[in-house]
């Protein structure tokens, strides 16, 4: 079975509030991804507001007809937002202000009752929820006991490993090799606690097949690479490319897979 292919449209907001301008519209860049087959919408409500604005998770949420995928903190103020919005998802993830994008997995353990109680909450208002860590067997443990239904598992570390030339030599190869088996290992675990699987970050055209063969991982979440792609071909071809390249996964066999 081919895994669902959520995009995350944080970036088109990005160029619209270089300008403070009305365009690009992140509605109609949903409205595009759906078109071209996506199977559902992702966006980050940060802290700062530096992409997603509070009026886009109300348009989009009119708009998307797939499935809409909210990352944001736990804290008070985005579960207010969420409940009152509906998302039909929510994916807690850790966030530091000066941080360039989500740097790492949420650490569910250090965070264990706010994270509870966040969980619950969302659950409690019908959100399927969902948390963002590390691929790391105490992570994923916590996940489970306290009441995650998802956990997506960070592939920062891999794709860091396949950047560029990286992949192809030495240290990089290695590297990517052994942060696959993580991913491997993580989600066969995450399953036999009856968690849903999904992943991402840093995920491109180039390295999502090798984790798209992982066939415990039923979600991906992509962003930077699509709308990346998309200024080249378009958004609707860009998705359409990152679909094939999941969808082809069964098919290649990858120099990382070991
Ligand atoms: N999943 C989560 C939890 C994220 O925070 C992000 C980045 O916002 C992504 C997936 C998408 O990452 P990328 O833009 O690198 O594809």
């Amino acid at each position: 079975m081919t895994a669902r292919l959520n995009v995350n449209i944080d970036h088109v907001a990005t160029v619209r509030q270089a300008r403070r301008a009305p365009e690009p519209s992140v509605i109609a860049a949903a409205m595009a991804c759906e078109q071209a087959g996506a199977d559902g919408i992702t966006v980050h409500l940060r802290g700062d507001r530096r992409h997603i604005q509070d009026n886009d998770i109300r348009l989009l949420r009119d708009s998307v007809t797939t499935y809409l995928n909210m990352e944001m903190a736990a804290t008070e103020e985005m579960l207010k937002i969420a409940l009152d919005n509906k998302p039909d998802a929510v994916t807690l993830v850790a966030e530091r202000a000066d941080e360039i994008t989500t740097e790492g997995g949420l650490d569910v353990q250090a965070n264990i009752a706010i994270v509870r109680a966040a969980v619950a909450k969302l659950r409690q208002g019908k959100i399927i929820t969902s948390v963002f860590i590390d691929p790391d067997p105490d992570q994923i443990t916590a996940a489970h006991d306290l009441g995650a239904q998802q956990v997506e598992l960070c592939t920062a570390a891999y794709a860091d490993a396949t950047l560029g030339a990286r992949a192809i030599h030495g240290e990089g190869a290695a590297r990517a090799a052994q942060e696959l088996r993580r991913l491997r290992e993580g989600a066969t675990l995450a399953r036999q606690y009856g968690l849903h699987v999904a992943a991402g970050h840093g995920l491109t055209y180039r390295n999502v097949g090798a984790v798209a063969a992982i066939s415990e991982i039923t979600e991906f979440n992509i962003g930077h690479n699509i709308v990346a792609r998309a200024l080249f071909v378009g958004l609707e071809a860009a998705v359409r490319e990152m679909r094939e390249a999941i969808r082809a996964a069964g098919v290649q066999t990858s120099r990382w897979v070991s």
